[in-house]
């Protein structure tokens, strides 16, 4: 047994992989959820050094349950195995196609609706690039936006790339970047996209011996840039803000002032003693910042004690004010804890919670619209959850509207889906 809790529990790697069509269900899957959920999250098989792993290594491992009007046709397990590329982070659908994904320099890996990984290159333009794991899908355009960073090739500058709804390389623009702060996210706005210069920065030395290459930097002054979507002459506008890290929004928009409206899981410091993982060192709580143009000035709010990461929302209210939000339990304790979904109403400054009950921990909530519902909540939260007593996992749909009522659905699984990262709901 190794001291490194990324290597134990359900974050240790699974080593089968199986298809599953027999899959048992207690109550009922709503008839309108059919297509593929899928999740992604490193599998780490082979560790050459214990002491410095950290749970952002090992190759991906993707998990999928397979829905169709009502019944649970599968479960498949399959490490991603394509275009020499780790891609274990998230997995995104776009003009009709999969993709497995990962930052800094890494290639997306195309895989297809039974998990095979594909050879397909380039992702976009004319060669193989590096992508990121967060690109942020416009609903009004059907454009893919992305801040990518890949600072082994190009050490002081970071690409901001377009994809159209067509799939198609529509621009990348090179902004210098010299901080080179890990740009885990981007958000997206109307006429903006956010650039996250955090107060996480790569680490050579790190690098040099062995570990995850990215620190807490003291002397790094965190900073938020608006960069104008549509008008490269102008330069990224930036707003100071107190030292912290996130790497996950919850969402940003533009307000009724002009001024910009960003909201995150964000960290007080991570990566500084603790050099495995993100969870020991801070708890990371919901946070506000009000970006206000004319003054340039930021201005930041804590908006809840407890401690959550993995936000979603309805993807229809990227770039525009949403009412709710949903989020991962987490806490900054050595064992993972991720024991409730909160869902946030932000209007009404309020919260629901489901807890997944004793011995059970879940992974990110995901938001899925109910055919044809109107609603911001209407539609339902997608969560994997593993029990301990019985070492497996159980996919569990929730009513979004009322997730304390508990699980519609429960797809009990064959095997364990380790913690992971992120997944999506692909409509088939
Ligand atoms: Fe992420």
């Amino acid at each position: 047994m190794n001291n490194n809790i990324y290597l134990q529990g359900n974050y240790a790697p699974v080593r089968n992989e199986i298809s599953e069509p027999r899959l048992k269900v207690t109550g009922n899957i709503p008839k309108d959820l059919s297509g593929l959920f899928l999740r992604n999250g490193p599998n780490p098989l082979s560790v050459l050094n214990e002491e410095t792993h950290h749970w952002f290594m090992g190759q991906g491992m993707l998990h999928g349950i397979r829905l169709d009007s009502g019944n649970a046709l599968w479960y498949k397990n399959k490490s991603v195995d394509g275009n020499q590329s780790v891609a274990n982070t998230s997995v995104i659908s776009h003009a009709g196609k999969i993709y497995a994904i990962v930052e800094a320099g890494s290639y997306p890996v195309e895989i297809d609706e039974e998990l095979n990984s594909l050879e397909t290159k380039p992702f976009y333009g004319n060669k193989n690039e590096g992508f990121t794991a967060h690109p942020k899908l416009d609903p009004r355009t059907g454009e893919l936006h992305a801040m990518c960073y890949d600072y082994a090739n190009k050490f002081d500058t970071i690409d901001y790339v377009v994809i159209d709804k067509n799939g198609s390389h529509k621009k990348t623009q090179t902004i210098p970047f010299e901080s080179r702060s890990m740009l885990h996210e981007c958000a997206i706005t109307e006429n903006y996209v956010l650039v996250l210069d955090l107060s996480v920065t790569f680490s050579l030395e790190k690098l040099g011996s062995g570990y995850f290459p990215f620190s807490w930097n003291d002397e790094h002054q965190s900073r938020i840039g608006l960069l104008d979507r549509n008008d490269e002459s102008k330069d990224v506008k930036w707003f100071e803000i107190d030292r912290t890290y996130f790497f996950h929004t919850f969402n940003a928009y533009e307000d009724h002032n002009g001024n910009v409206v960003v909201s995150a899981a964000a960290y007080d410091r991570l990566f500084d003693k603790d050099w495995n993982g993100p969870f020991t060192e801070s708890p990371p709580n919901l946070t506000r910042w009000v970006l206000d143009l004319k003054s340039g000035n930021a201005q930041s709010s804590k908006l809840d004690e407890r401690s959550v990461e993995f936000p979603r929302i309805h993807p229809n209210f990227i770039t525009r004010s949403n009412q709710f939000g949903y989020a991962l339990a987490s806490s900054n304790t050595q064992q993972p804890d991720f024991k409730e979904i909160i869902k946030y109403d932000f209007v009404n400054d309020s919260s629901e919670v489901y807890q997944y009950g004793p011995g059970n921990f879940g992974a990110e909530p995901v938001f899925v619209a109910a055919d044809g519902g109107t609603g911001e909540d209407e539609g339902y939260l997608l969560s994997l959850v593993y029990n301990h007593e019985t070492d497996k996992s159980d996919l569990i749909i929730l009513n979004a509207q009322e997730p304390s009522s508990g699980p519609m659905a429960t797809v009990h699984l064959p095997q364990r889906v380790p913690f992971g990262f992120h997944g999506d709901w692909i409509s088939i």
